[in-house]
């Protein structure tokens, strides 16, 4: 068993896959955090150490190795399924879930977290607005490759996740 959470910043795949883990009685695996524990550096020291490309590389090499544990819920990054085969791995080693609420949502959770990321530092609301709406059009064709498309539900329970995941193995 291995669940892939994937979806923009802030849409709720660490608290989800956390919850969800719980409940399934799986490990919850952040690939971020795996990524820093890793490399032994934070997500914003390699940006600005490598820039993007530089953390892609280890984003990529990360879920590499992630994508062979077992019993595991694995929460992305934002971008993560947008670069290289990165979708079509996550696709053949395991069930994609797309989180997806709404825009609004989206710019709430992040400018409210705590976590630093750096694609949306220093941007103001409008801007932060701007940034989703225009990355959601270059990623969703990616993340809309996913197994399960859960769109337009802003506040999901990892109850309802594992209800839908469980159905659709059923089926
Ligand atoms: C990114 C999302 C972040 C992190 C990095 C880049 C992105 O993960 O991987 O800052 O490109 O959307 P979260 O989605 O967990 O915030």
């Amino acid at each position: 068993m291995r669940i892939y959470l994937i979806g923009f910043m802030g849409c709720g795949k660490s608290t989800l896959g956390r919850k969800m883990a719980e409940l399934m009685n799986l490990s919850f695996i952040d690939l971020d955090k795996y990524i820093e524990e890793r490399y032994f550096r934070t997500i914003p020291l390699i940006f600005e150490e490598e820039g993007e490309q530089g953390f892609r590389q280890k984003e990529q090499h990360a879920l590499q190795e992630v994508s062979q544990f077992e019993n595991v819920i694995i929460g992305t990054g934002g971008g993560t399924p947008c670069f290289f085969d990165n979708m079509e791995l996550m696709n053949r080693t395991g069930t994609t879930v797309y989180i997806s609420p709404d825009t609004e949502t989206l710019a709430n959770r992040i400018s409210h977290s705590r976590t630093e990321r750096p694609l949306v530092t220093g941007k103001s609301r409008e801007e932060l607005i701007d940034f989703i709406n225009q990355t959601l059009e270059k990623r969703n064709p990616f993340y809309r490759q996913s197994k399960i498309i859960l769109s337009g539900q802003n506040n999901l329970s990892a109850k309802s996740v594992i209800e839908t995941i469980k159905n659709l193995e059923i089926l």
